[in-house]
Protein backbone atom coordinates (compact mmCIF):
# COMPACT_ATOMS: atom_id res chain seq x y z
CA UNK A 1 0.00 0.00 0.00
CA UNK A 2 1.12 3.34 -1.08
CA UNK A 3 -0.45 5.60 1.41
CA UNK A 4 -0.21 9.32 -0.05
CA UNK A 5 1.44 11.68 2.60
CA UNK A 6 1.30 15.35 3.01
CA UNK A 7 3.57 17.71 2.77
CA UNK A 8 5.54 19.17 6.25
CA UNK A 9 3.22 21.62 7.49
CA UNK A 10 0.20 21.58 5.11
CA UNK A 11 -3.20 21.56 6.65
CA UNK A 12 -4.69 17.95 6.90
CA UNK A 13 -7.08 17.06 4.26
CA UNK A 14 -10.60 17.48 5.00
CA UNK A 15 -12.66 15.20 6.21
CA UNK A 16 -15.82 13.63 4.74
CA UNK A 17 -18.11 15.96 6.42
CA UNK A 18 -16.74 18.86 4.98
CA UNK A 19 -15.95 17.37 1.40
CA UNK A 20 -20.10 16.04 1.02
CA UNK A 21 -21.10 19.40 2.82
CA UNK A 22 -18.99 21.65 0.35
CA UNK A 23 -19.90 19.38 -3.06
CA UNK A 24 -24.03 19.05 -1.37
CA UNK A 25 -24.43 22.58 -1.04
CA UNK A 26 -22.38 23.82 -4.29
CA UNK A 27 -22.98 21.54 -6.75
CA UNK A 28 -25.81 21.10 -9.30
CA UNK A 29 -27.69 17.86 -7.58
CA UNK A 30 -28.14 15.72 -10.17
CA UNK A 31 -26.56 12.72 -9.18
CA UNK A 32 -27.82 10.18 -6.13
CA UNK A 33 -24.64 9.55 -4.40
CA UNK A 34 -23.52 7.50 -1.47
CA UNK A 35 -22.16 9.58 1.49
CA UNK A 36 -18.57 8.70 1.15
CA UNK A 37 -15.78 10.45 -0.06
CA UNK A 38 -12.60 8.60 -1.47
CA UNK A 39 -8.77 9.90 -1.38
CA UNK A 40 -7.16 6.60 -3.06
CA UNK A 41 -7.12 3.45 -4.62
CA UNK A 42 -4.69 0.63 -5.69
CA UNK A 43 -6.12 -2.20 -7.69
CA UNK A 44 -9.45 -3.42 -6.69
CA UNK A 45 -8.89 -1.49 -3.59
CA UNK A 46 -10.00 2.14 -2.30
CA UNK A 47 -9.41 4.07 0.77
CA UNK A 48 -12.28 6.67 2.14
CA UNK A 49 -11.49 9.64 3.98
CA UNK A 50 -11.24 7.43 7.02
CA UNK A 51 -8.77 5.19 5.80
CA UNK A 52 -11.46 2.71 5.61
CA UNK A 53 -10.68 0.00 2.92
CA UNK A 54 -13.34 -0.37 -0.07
CA UNK A 55 -13.00 -3.40 -2.38
CA UNK A 56 -13.95 -1.84 -5.69
CA UNK A 57 -16.49 -4.04 -7.72
CA UNK A 58 -17.65 -1.10 -9.98
CA UNK A 59 -14.36 0.03 -11.33
CA UNK A 60 -15.54 3.96 -10.91
CA UNK A 61 -18.45 2.73 -13.58
CA UNK A 62 -16.35 0.66 -15.39
CA UNK A 63 -13.95 3.42 -16.05
CA UNK A 64 -10.74 1.60 -13.89
CA UNK A 65 -10.27 -1.71 -16.24
CA UNK A 66 -6.55 -1.66 -15.02
CA UNK A 67 -7.14 -0.66 -11.16
CA UNK A 68 -7.13 2.31 -9.64
CA UNK A 69 -3.53 4.03 -9.58
CA UNK A 70 -1.72 1.09 -12.30
CA UNK A 71 2.24 2.36 -12.88
CA UNK A 72 2.52 2.11 -16.62
CA UNK A 73 -0.48 4.52 -16.52
CA UNK A 74 0.62 6.53 -13.72
CA UNK A 75 4.35 6.54 -15.16
CA UNK A 76 2.46 7.20 -19.07
CA UNK A 77 0.42 10.60 -17.36
CA UNK A 78 3.86 11.48 -15.11
CA UNK A 79 6.22 11.50 -18.08
CA UNK A 80 4.15 13.48 -20.31
CA UNK A 81 3.01 16.10 -18.07
CA UNK A 82 6.53 16.65 -17.58
CA UNK A 83 6.85 16.87 -21.23
CA UNK A 84 3.99 18.51 -23.27
CA UNK A 85 0.57 18.34 -22.09
CA UNK A 86 -1.74 20.14 -24.54
CA UNK A 87 -1.19 21.46 -28.70
CA UNK A 88 -3.73 21.79 -30.84
CA UNK A 89 -5.28 20.11 -33.62
CA UNK A 90 -3.94 22.84 -36.09
CA UNK A 91 -0.74 20.47 -35.20
CA UNK A 92 0.34 17.00 -34.66
CA UNK A 93 1.71 15.23 -31.59
CA UNK A 94 3.25 11.57 -30.80
CA UNK A 95 0.66 10.01 -28.17
CA UNK A 96 -2.04 10.91 -30.50
CA UNK A 97 -0.56 9.85 -33.92
CA UNK A 98 0.46 6.43 -31.66
CA UNK A 99 -3.18 6.32 -30.36
CA UNK A 100 -4.51 6.25 -33.26
CA UNK A 101 -1.49 3.63 -34.63
CA UNK A 102 -2.83 1.46 -31.84
CA UNK A 103 -6.86 1.94 -32.05
CA UNK A 104 -6.35 0.83 -35.97
CA UNK A 105 -3.83 -1.74 -35.59
CA UNK A 106 -6.23 -3.31 -32.44
CA UNK A 107 -9.17 -3.04 -34.26
CA UNK A 108 -11.17 -3.25 -37.68
CA UNK A 109 -10.58 0.45 -37.67
CA UNK A 110 -9.04 2.39 -40.46
CA UNK A 111 -9.71 6.15 -39.36
CA UNK A 112 -10.27 7.62 -35.28
CA UNK A 113 -11.48 10.72 -34.43
CA UNK A 114 -10.77 11.18 -30.82
CA UNK A 115 -12.48 13.15 -28.33
CA UNK A 116 -13.04 13.23 -24.10
CA UNK A 117 -16.06 11.65 -23.33
CA UNK A 118 -18.58 8.22 -24.44
CA UNK A 119 -21.40 11.36 -25.55
CA UNK A 120 -18.73 12.91 -27.74
CA UNK A 121 -17.42 9.62 -29.04
CA UNK A 122 -20.92 8.77 -29.83
CA UNK A 123 -21.76 12.61 -31.17
CA UNK A 124 -19.15 11.63 -33.43
CA UNK A 125 -20.36 8.20 -35.00
CA UNK A 126 -23.80 10.10 -34.81
CA UNK A 127 -22.36 13.03 -37.21
CA UNK A 128 -20.81 10.57 -39.44
CA UNK A 129 -23.82 8.60 -39.88
CA UNK A 130 -25.64 11.38 -41.47
CA UNK A 131 -23.03 12.64 -43.54
CA UNK A 132 -22.50 9.29 -44.93
CA UNK A 133 -26.79 9.57 -45.19
CA UNK A 134 -26.67 12.54 -46.92
CA UNK A 135 -24.63 11.78 -49.40
CA UNK A 136 -26.40 8.37 -50.01
CA UNK A 137 -30.24 8.75 -50.80
CA UNK A 138 -30.50 11.99 -48.30
CA UNK A 139 -30.89 9.12 -45.62
CA UNK A 140 -30.17 10.47 -41.48
CA UNK A 141 -32.33 8.34 -39.31
CA UNK A 142 -30.64 6.29 -36.85
CA UNK A 143 -32.25 3.06 -35.23
CA UNK A 144 -31.05 2.48 -31.32
CA UNK A 145 -32.58 -0.07 -29.06
CA UNK A 146 -35.02 0.10 -26.11
CA UNK A 147 -33.45 0.08 -22.35
CA UNK A 148 -29.71 1.66 -24.60
CA UNK A 149 -28.07 4.62 -22.81
CA UNK A 150 -25.91 6.08 -25.51
CA UNK A 151 -24.91 9.45 -23.08
CA UNK A 152 -26.24 12.94 -21.95
CA UNK A 153 -25.76 15.29 -24.65
CA UNK A 154 -28.99 16.25 -26.71
CA UNK A 155 -28.31 13.89 -29.37
CA UNK A 156 -27.27 11.06 -27.44
CA UNK A 157 -30.50 11.68 -25.19
CA UNK A 158 -32.26 11.43 -28.46
CA UNK A 159 -30.18 8.29 -28.95
CA UNK A 160 -30.82 6.76 -25.53
CA UNK A 161 -34.18 4.27 -25.96
CA UNK A 162 -34.69 5.28 -22.53
CA UNK A 163 -37.58 8.10 -22.05
CA UNK A 164 -36.43 9.34 -18.46
CA UNK A 165 -32.99 10.54 -19.96
CA UNK A 166 -35.37 13.15 -21.94
CA UNK A 167 -37.96 14.10 -19.47
CA UNK A 168 -38.04 17.87 -19.61
CA UNK A 169 -35.62 18.33 -22.90
CA UNK A 170 -38.11 18.46 -25.34
CA UNK A 171 -38.31 18.98 -28.25
CA UNK A 172 -35.80 16.01 -29.12
CA UNK A 173 -33.85 15.54 -31.58
CA UNK A 174 -35.72 14.20 -34.51
CA UNK A 175 -34.26 11.13 -36.13
CA UNK A 176 -34.45 8.39 -33.94
CA UNK A 177 -36.52 5.41 -33.50
CA UNK A 178 -36.26 2.46 -31.04
CA UNK A 179 -36.70 -1.32 -31.31
CA UNK A 180 -36.47 -4.20 -28.75
CA UNK A 181 -33.45 -5.08 -27.91
CA UNK A 182 -32.09 -9.14 -29.13
CA UNK A 183 -34.64 -8.69 -31.82
CA UNK A 184 -33.00 -8.53 -35.10
CA UNK A 185 -36.38 -9.25 -37.15
CA UNK A 186 -37.75 -6.28 -35.05
CA UNK A 187 -34.78 -3.69 -36.26
CA UNK A 188 -34.81 -5.10 -39.71
CA UNK A 189 -38.98 -4.11 -39.64
CA UNK A 190 -38.56 -1.18 -38.53
CA UNK A 191 -35.86 0.38 -41.49
CA UNK A 192 -37.69 3.20 -43.16
CA UNK A 193 -36.38 4.76 -46.57
CA UNK A 194 -34.46 7.49 -44.16
CA UNK A 195 -32.79 5.00 -42.22
CA UNK A 196 -28.78 5.16 -42.37
CA UNK A 197 -27.22 3.23 -39.76
CA UNK A 198 -27.83 1.03 -36.02
CA UNK A 199 -26.80 2.20 -33.00
CA UNK A 200 -26.33 -0.60 -30.40
CA UNK A 201 -24.51 -1.87 -27.43
CA UNK A 202 -23.42 -5.55 -27.97
CA UNK A 203 -24.23 -5.88 -24.13
CA UNK A 204 -26.37 -3.19 -22.73
CA UNK A 205 -24.69 -1.97 -19.52
CA UNK A 206 -26.80 0.56 -17.92
CA UNK A 207 -30.14 -1.24 -19.38
CA UNK A 208 -29.09 -3.88 -16.68
CA UNK A 209 -26.62 -5.74 -18.25
CA UNK A 210 -29.01 -7.56 -20.97
CA UNK A 211 -26.67 -9.55 -23.29
CA UNK A 212 -28.67 -10.11 -26.50
CA UNK A 213 -29.27 -13.86 -28.06
CA UNK A 214 -26.17 -15.27 -29.68
CA UNK A 215 -25.88 -14.08 -33.57
CA UNK A 216 -27.76 -10.86 -32.97
CA UNK A 217 -24.71 -8.66 -33.67
CA UNK A 218 -23.91 -10.93 -36.69
CA UNK A 219 -27.66 -10.48 -37.93
CA UNK A 220 -27.53 -6.91 -37.83
CA UNK A 221 -24.61 -6.91 -39.56
CA UNK A 222 -26.42 -8.78 -42.19
CA UNK A 223 -29.12 -6.87 -42.25
CA UNK A 224 -27.02 -3.94 -42.41
CA UNK A 225 -25.04 -4.75 -45.34
CA UNK A 226 -28.71 -5.96 -47.23
CA UNK A 227 -29.99 -2.02 -46.42
CA UNK A 228 -26.82 -0.07 -47.09
CA UNK A 229 -26.83 0.66 -43.30
CA UNK A 230 -23.71 1.47 -41.10
CA UNK A 231 -23.49 -0.38 -38.13
CA UNK A 232 -22.43 1.53 -35.50
CA UNK A 233 -21.14 -0.66 -32.09
CA UNK A 234 -21.20 1.75 -28.98
CA UNK A 235 -18.52 -0.24 -26.80
CA UNK A 236 -18.14 2.92 -24.68
CA UNK A 237 -18.70 0.45 -21.18
CA UNK A 238 -18.11 -3.29 -22.96
CA UNK A 239 -14.65 -2.12 -25.01
CA UNK A 240 -11.14 -2.13 -23.48
CA UNK A 241 -11.12 -5.38 -22.32
CA UNK A 242 -14.27 -5.36 -19.86
CA UNK A 243 -16.32 -8.54 -21.86
CA UNK A 244 -12.64 -10.62 -22.17
CA UNK A 245 -11.78 -10.03 -25.31
CA UNK A 246 -10.67 -5.75 -26.25
CA UNK A 247 -13.63 -5.13 -27.52
CA UNK A 248 -16.79 -7.00 -27.45
CA UNK A 249 -17.57 -7.41 -31.00
CA UNK A 250 -14.77 -9.88 -31.68
CA UNK A 251 -17.09 -12.48 -29.46
CA UNK A 252 -19.97 -11.92 -31.53
CA UNK A 253 -18.96 -12.79 -35.38
CA UNK A 254 -19.80 -9.44 -36.66
CA UNK A 255 -17.23 -6.24 -37.49
CA UNK A 256 -19.25 -2.91 -37.42
CA UNK A 257 -18.86 0.00 -39.58
CA UNK A 258 -18.20 2.31 -35.98
CA UNK A 259 -17.05 1.68 -32.93
CA UNK A 260 -17.25 4.02 -29.80
CA UNK A 261 -14.86 3.80 -26.77
CA UNK A 262 -14.48 6.05 -23.66
CA UNK A 263 -14.69 4.88 -20.35
CA UNK A 264 -11.67 2.75 -19.39
CA UNK A 265 -9.77 3.64 -22.97
CA UNK A 266 -7.70 6.03 -20.42
CA UNK A 267 -8.27 3.98 -17.38
CA UNK A 268 -9.60 6.80 -15.68
CA UNK A 269 -8.15 9.85 -17.60
CA UNK A 270 -11.29 11.60 -19.36
CA UNK A 271 -10.58 10.27 -23.26
CA UNK A 272 -13.20 9.12 -25.96
CA UNK A 273 -12.63 7.64 -29.32
CA UNK A 274 -14.86 7.19 -32.61
CA UNK A 275 -13.13 4.26 -34.84
CA UNK A 276 -14.51 4.10 -37.81
CA UNK A 277 -13.70 1.76 -41.66
CA UNK A 278 -12.99 4.26 -44.20
CA UNK A 279 -16.93 4.14 -45.43
CA UNK A 280 -18.17 5.38 -42.79
CA UNK A 281 -15.46 8.09 -42.21
CA UNK A 282 -16.54 9.18 -45.68
CA UNK A 283 -18.49 11.99 -44.91
CA UNK A 284 -16.40 13.46 -42.25
CA UNK A 285 -14.17 16.22 -44.27
CA UNK A 286 -12.42 18.95 -44.10
CA UNK A 287 -13.76 21.06 -41.00
CA UNK A 288 -16.66 18.79 -40.83
CA UNK A 289 -16.51 17.77 -36.87
CA UNK A 290 -13.96 18.96 -34.38
CA UNK A 291 -12.85 18.79 -30.62
CA UNK A 292 -10.42 21.04 -28.83
CA UNK A 293 -9.22 18.84 -26.11
CA UNK A 294 -10.26 15.93 -28.44
CA UNK A 295 -6.34 13.78 -29.25
CA UNK A 296 -4.86 15.60 -25.97
CA UNK A 297 -1.09 14.48 -25.63
CA UNK A 298 -1.94 14.03 -21.86
CA UNK A 299 -4.98 11.64 -21.84
CA UNK A 300 -3.98 10.23 -25.08
CA UNK A 301 -0.43 9.35 -23.54
CA UNK A 302 -2.61 7.54 -20.66
CA UNK A 303 -5.09 5.91 -23.70
CA UNK A 304 -1.77 4.47 -25.48
CA UNK A 305 -0.16 3.10 -21.93
CA UNK A 306 -4.00 0.90 -21.45
CA UNK A 307 -4.29 -0.29 -24.50
CA UNK A 308 -0.38 -1.47 -24.69
CA UNK A 309 -1.28 -3.36 -20.92
CA UNK A 310 -4.47 -4.46 -22.48
CA UNK A 311 -2.80 -6.04 -25.60
CA UNK A 312 0.46 -7.31 -23.44
CA UNK A 313 -1.23 -10.74 -24.03
CA UNK A 314 -1.36 -11.36 -20.12
CA UNK A 315 -4.01 -9.04 -18.94
CA UNK A 316 -6.84 -10.56 -20.88
CA UNK A 317 -6.59 -13.85 -20.27
CA UNK A 318 -6.36 -13.19 -16.54
CA UNK A 319 -9.51 -11.39 -16.84
CA UNK A 320 -11.11 -14.31 -17.97
CA UNK A 321 -10.08 -16.13 -15.62
CA UNK A 322 -11.27 -13.65 -12.99
CA UNK A 323 -14.51 -13.67 -14.76
CA UNK A 324 -15.22 -17.61 -14.67
CA UNK A 325 -14.19 -17.32 -11.34
CA UNK A 326 -16.50 -14.49 -10.11
CA UNK A 327 -19.49 -15.97 -12.28
CA UNK A 328 -19.17 -19.20 -10.53
CA UNK A 329 -19.46 -17.94 -7.24
CA UNK A 330 -22.34 -15.91 -8.27
CA UNK A 331 -24.41 -18.11 -9.44
CA UNK A 332 -23.43 -20.56 -6.37
CA UNK A 333 -25.03 -17.60 -4.34
CA UNK A 334 -27.91 -17.94 -6.99
CA UNK A 335 -28.34 -22.01 -6.32
CA UNK A 336 -28.56 -20.79 -2.73
CA UNK A 337 -31.12 -18.22 -2.77
CA UNK A 338 -33.29 -18.32 -5.60
CA UNK A 339 -36.10 -16.63 -3.49
CA UNK A 340 -34.13 -13.58 -3.90
CA UNK A 341 -31.88 -13.95 -7.43
CA UNK A 342 -33.57 -14.25 -10.56
CA UNK A 343 -30.57 -14.70 -13.03
CA UNK A 344 -27.16 -14.43 -13.22
CA UNK A 345 -25.80 -12.58 -16.41
CA UNK A 346 -23.51 -10.70 -18.37
CA UNK A 347 -19.95 -10.87 -20.40
CA UNK A 348 -16.56 -11.58 -19.41
CA UNK A 349 -16.11 -9.17 -15.95
CA UNK A 350 -19.29 -7.35 -16.92
CA UNK A 351 -21.60 -9.05 -14.77
CA UNK A 352 -25.04 -8.58 -13.39
CA UNK A 353 -27.15 -10.14 -10.52
CA UNK A 354 -30.85 -10.11 -11.20
CA UNK A 355 -32.77 -9.64 -8.05
CA UNK A 356 -36.32 -10.22 -7.59
CA UNK A 357 -37.65 -7.39 -5.57
CA UNK A 358 -35.77 -3.54 -5.94
CA UNK A 359 -36.02 -2.65 -2.45
CA UNK A 360 -34.12 -5.75 -1.61
CA UNK A 361 -31.79 -4.90 -4.03
CA UNK A 362 -31.10 -1.49 -2.80
CA UNK A 363 -30.42 -3.23 0.55
CA UNK A 364 -27.65 -5.68 -0.47
CA UNK A 365 -25.86 -3.19 -1.97
CA UNK A 366 -26.37 -1.00 0.96
CA UNK A 367 -25.07 -3.79 2.72
CA UNK A 368 -22.22 -4.67 0.64
CA UNK A 369 -21.06 -1.40 1.03
CA UNK A 370 -21.14 -1.59 4.71
CA UNK A 371 -19.16 -4.41 4.42
CA UNK A 372 -16.71 -3.00 2.59
CA UNK A 373 -17.69 -4.00 -0.87
CA UNK A 374 -18.93 -1.16 -3.91
CA UNK A 375 -21.06 -2.72 -6.49
CA UNK A 376 -23.62 -0.86 -8.33
CA UNK A 377 -27.39 -0.88 -8.62
CA UNK A 378 -28.73 -0.62 -12.04
CA UNK A 379 -32.14 -0.61 -13.67
CA UNK A 380 -34.01 -0.72 -10.34
CA UNK A 381 -32.93 -4.26 -9.13
CA UNK A 382 -29.66 -5.37 -11.07
CA UNK A 383 -26.48 -5.27 -9.42
CA UNK A 384 -24.17 -4.62 -11.39
CA UNK A 385 -20.83 -6.25 -10.80
CA UNK A 386 -17.27 -5.10 -12.12
CA UNK A 387 -14.44 -4.89 -11.01
CA UNK A 388 -11.39 -4.06 -12.38
CA UNK A 389 -9.02 -6.87 -14.73
CA UNK A 390 -6.63 -7.30 -12.34
CA UNK A 391 -8.92 -8.14 -9.42
CA UNK A 392 -6.61 -11.08 -7.42
CA UNK A 393 -8.50 -14.14 -6.53
CA UNK A 394 -8.08 -13.61 -2.69
CA UNK A 395 -10.48 -10.63 -3.67
CA UNK A 396 -12.92 -12.40 -5.80
CA UNK A 397 -13.48 -14.63 -2.72
CA UNK A 398 -13.29 -11.55 -0.27
CA UNK A 399 -16.21 -9.67 -2.44
CA UNK A 400 -18.31 -13.39 -2.65
CA UNK A 401 -17.74 -14.45 0.97
CA UNK A 402 -19.59 -10.56 1.39
CA UNK A 403 -21.91 -11.34 -0.64
CA UNK A 404 -22.91 -14.91 0.86
CA UNK A 405 -23.37 -12.67 4.23
CA UNK A 406 -25.62 -10.22 2.80
CA UNK A 407 -27.67 -12.39 0.85
CA UNK A 408 -27.88 -14.68 4.44
CA UNK A 409 -28.64 -12.02 6.37
C1 LIG B 1 -22.78 2.43 -23.43
C2 LIG B 1 -22.53 3.86 -23.05
N1 LIG B 1 -22.50 4.79 -24.01
C3 LIG B 1 -22.25 6.08 -23.73
C4 LIG B 1 -22.06 6.52 -22.42
C5 LIG B 1 -21.79 7.96 -22.15
O1 LIG B 1 -20.46 8.15 -21.78
P1 LIG B 1 -20.01 9.51 -21.05
O2 LIG B 1 -20.68 9.55 -19.72
O3 LIG B 1 -18.52 9.41 -20.99
O4 LIG B 1 -20.45 10.63 -21.92
C6 LIG B 1 -22.10 5.57 -21.39
C7 LIG B 1 -21.93 6.00 -19.99
O5 LIG B 1 -22.34 5.33 -19.07
C8 LIG B 1 -22.35 4.21 -21.70
O6 LIG B 1 -22.39 3.27 -20.76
Amino acid sequence: MTAATAPAGASPPPGADDIIASAKSRMVQVYGRTEIAFVRGEGAILWDTGERRVLDFFSSILCTNLGHAHPAVTEAITRQAATLVHVSNLHYSAPQARLAELLTALSFGERVFLCNSGAEANEAALKAARRYGHAHGGRFEVLTALGSFHGRTFATIAATGQEKVRRGFEPSLPGFRYVPFGDAAAMEAAIGPKTVAILVEPVQGEGGVNVPPPGYLAELRAICDRHDLLLMSDEIQTGCGRTGTLWAYEQMGAVPDVMTLAKSLGNGIPVGAMVCNARAASGLDLGAHGSTFGGNCLTNAAAVATLEVLSDGKTLPRARAAASRLRAGLEALQTKHPEQIDEVRGLGLLLGVALKDPERAKAVAAAALDQGLLINLTADRVLRIAPPLVVTDAEIDEGLAILARVFAS
